[in-house]
Formats: C-alpha cells, sequence, structure tokens
C-alpha cells in the first residue's frame, strides 16, 4: 500500500503559508483529536520559529474524553502550547480559543508599545493539515463578528480581516500544512480521517490498513462487535453483509468505502489512533 504525495505542491504550499505566518502575533494550529500526533507537522517548530501557538485538538465529540485528556497533559508538556479541546461542529461558541489568543499575543503587543507605538488587537491565524476543522473553527470564531476590516500591506486581496473583538483580529482563511511526510504510517492515519486526498489511494488497502490497526488495538472487541465478526478482514465483513460480486467474491471494494464511511463518522466508536510516547 502506498500513499502518495505530491512534492510539486509543497513548495507552494510552504511559501504561502510562511506569506500568512509572517502577518500575525499567534498561531492557532488545528488537529484531528482522532490522530493527535500524525496530525502534526514535524517542522512546524521551525516553521513558527517564536511565533506562540495554541493548539486544538478538534472533533473531540469523535473521541473518548476520558482518554483525551491524557493527551491534553501530554501534549501541554512536549509542545510548552496550552491545548484546548475543541468540538468545532457542535460548539456553541470558542471563547476559550479567543480568550487564549489574545493571552499568547500580549507579550509582543507589550514590546510594541514599549517601542513607543499604540496599542492595536493581537493578529491570528489558524493553521492546520487538510480537512481537521480549519474553516469550521474560523466560521466558529467569526460567527459573532463579521466585520471584515480589509486587507493589510503585502497580504493579497482575497485575504481578509476578522475583528473578533477589540483585542484580536483573525485571517478568514486558513494556513494549510502541507502533508509532505515520507512517513507512511502517519500517511495512512491521515487517510482514515480524510487528510488525504482521496486521489492519492484506493480504499482497499487503506480500509485494511485500519482493520489491522483496531484488531490490534484495544479497541478490537467493539469493532467485533459492530460488524459482527471474530476476524476483522474486508472479505469476512464482505460475506458478512452479503456483499458479493458476481463470480461468488466478496465485494471488498464496497466494502472499504463502507468501512471508512464508518470509523469517520465515528459509527465504529471512539477511537485515538495515535498512541503517547513514554
Ligand atoms: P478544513 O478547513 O481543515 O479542511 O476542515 P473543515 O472545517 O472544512 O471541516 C472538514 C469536515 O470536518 C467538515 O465535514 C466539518 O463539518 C467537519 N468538522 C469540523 N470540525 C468538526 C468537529 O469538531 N467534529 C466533527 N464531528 N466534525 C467536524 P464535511 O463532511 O466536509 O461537511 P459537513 O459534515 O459539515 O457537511
Amino acid at each position: 500500500m502506498h500513499i502518495h504525495w505530491y512534492p510539486g505542491h509543497i513548495a507552494k504550499a510552504e511559501r504561502q503559508l510562511k506569506e500568512k505566518l509572517s502577518l500575525v502575533d499567534v498561531v492557532i494550529e488545528v488537529r484531528d483529536a482522532r490522530i493527535p500526533l500524525s496530525s502534526s507537522y514535524t517542522d512546524i517548530k521551525k516553521l513558527l520559529g517564536e511565533k506562540p501557538r495554541l493548539l486544538l485538538l478538534n472533533k473531540a465529540d469523535l473521541v473518548d474524553k476520558e482518554e483525551l485528556k491524557s493527551w491534553v497533559t501530554y501534549l501541554k508538556e512536549t509542545t510548552g502550547c496550552p491545548v484546548i479541546v475543541t468540538d468545532a461542529k457542535g460548539a456553541k461558541d470558542l471563547a476559550l480559543v479567543t480568550k487564549h489568543a489574545v493571552e499568547l499575543a500580549e507579550p509582543k503587543i507589550q514590546a510594541l508599545m514599549a517601542k513607543g507605538l499604540l496599542r492595536r488587537a493581537a493578529r491570528a491565524m489558524v493553521v492546520g493539515m487538510p480537512n481537521v476543522g480549519k474553516s469550521s473553527v474560523i466560521n466558529k470564531l467569526t460567527k459573532s463578528s463579521k466585520t471584515k476590516i480589509g486587507a493589510k500591506a503585502g497580504v493579497t486581496r482575497q485575504q481578509q480581516w476578522v475583528r473578533i473583538n477589540p483585542k484580536l483580529e483573525l485571517l478568514d482563511t486558513p494556513g494549510i500544512i502541507p502533508t509532505k511526510q515520507e512517513n507512511q504510517n502517519q500517511a495512512v492515519k491521515l487517510a482514515f480521517v480524510s487528510s488525504v486526498s482521496e486521489n492519492a489511494y484506493s480504499p482497499e488497502p487503506v480500509a485494511a490498513a485500519l482493520l489491522e490497526m483496531l484488531s490490534n488495538s484495544k479497541y478490537r472487541k467493539e469493532v467485533q462487535y459492530y460488524y459482527k465478526v471474530e476476524e476483522l478482514s474486508l472479505e469476512n465483513i464482505a460475506n458478512c453483509r452479503n456483499w458479493i460480486l458476481k463470480a461468488d467474491s466478496p465485494d471488498t471494494e464496497r466494502t472499504a468505502k463502507y468501512i471508512l464511511k464508518d470509523f469517520r463518522e465515528g459509527r465504529l466508536g471512539k477511537f485515538i489512533l495515535d498512541e503517547i510516547e513514554e
């Protein structure tokens, strides 16, 4: 099985990301709570330099709340960043995110004031891998304030700033972290959560890898129960559902697509697929 990345796009995406990053005081990094490590970018520290970062573990509604608590502690310790659990689909607002972003940017604003400049609102942007919920987070943050305040110097015209409150302005388009990792183990997990374009892989090996990962995890029983099979394989699940092709062979392609959909929509259970590194 192989997930194909598109190296040609990566340099451009990185350039665009860097351009946007140079405009902000604080970065809100969104990760998928189902893969808190695999949905992160290994070089993010290099990319951000000294810029403060707030970490969101989004899609928290799709994982076990108790299990996620250990991840919050772990990520706070290992990244040194504040970590907030979010459900950008269901949440009423993300006031806590606004509060933390303002606090993180305050030293920079103070430094500017120490140089004799007037106080200004902090500037933030949302970054993350594809499909982690960046746009949903932006929508929730800007919901109560649709005050577009126009483009600023150096920013292309499509990019707008939205005033969230007097202390915070947000770039209304997210920075997409290119998924360039060579690591296939990470790539396949990104495919599980739709962070990789469907053109980059075929569903059967990816669904088979998901079943294998779940078979070797503490979630095995839950998944066996859901599919009503002892051994979790595409063939067994296809046979059990009676998804059989003309030549009496199991329709593994249809089964694979369903398994990925079941997982993505949280029907199999509330799973976290990364492991906390000791
Ligand atoms: P992106 O900008 O990072 O690419 O992600 P986007 O906000 O477009 O969200 C990608 C998908 O994830 C959307 O689903 C969105 O609704 C869903 N999503 C975002 N945040 C959460 C969350 O906290 N929990 C859950 N369960 N889902 C979330 P979609 O299928 O593309 O669209 P739709 O379901 O909104 O119709």
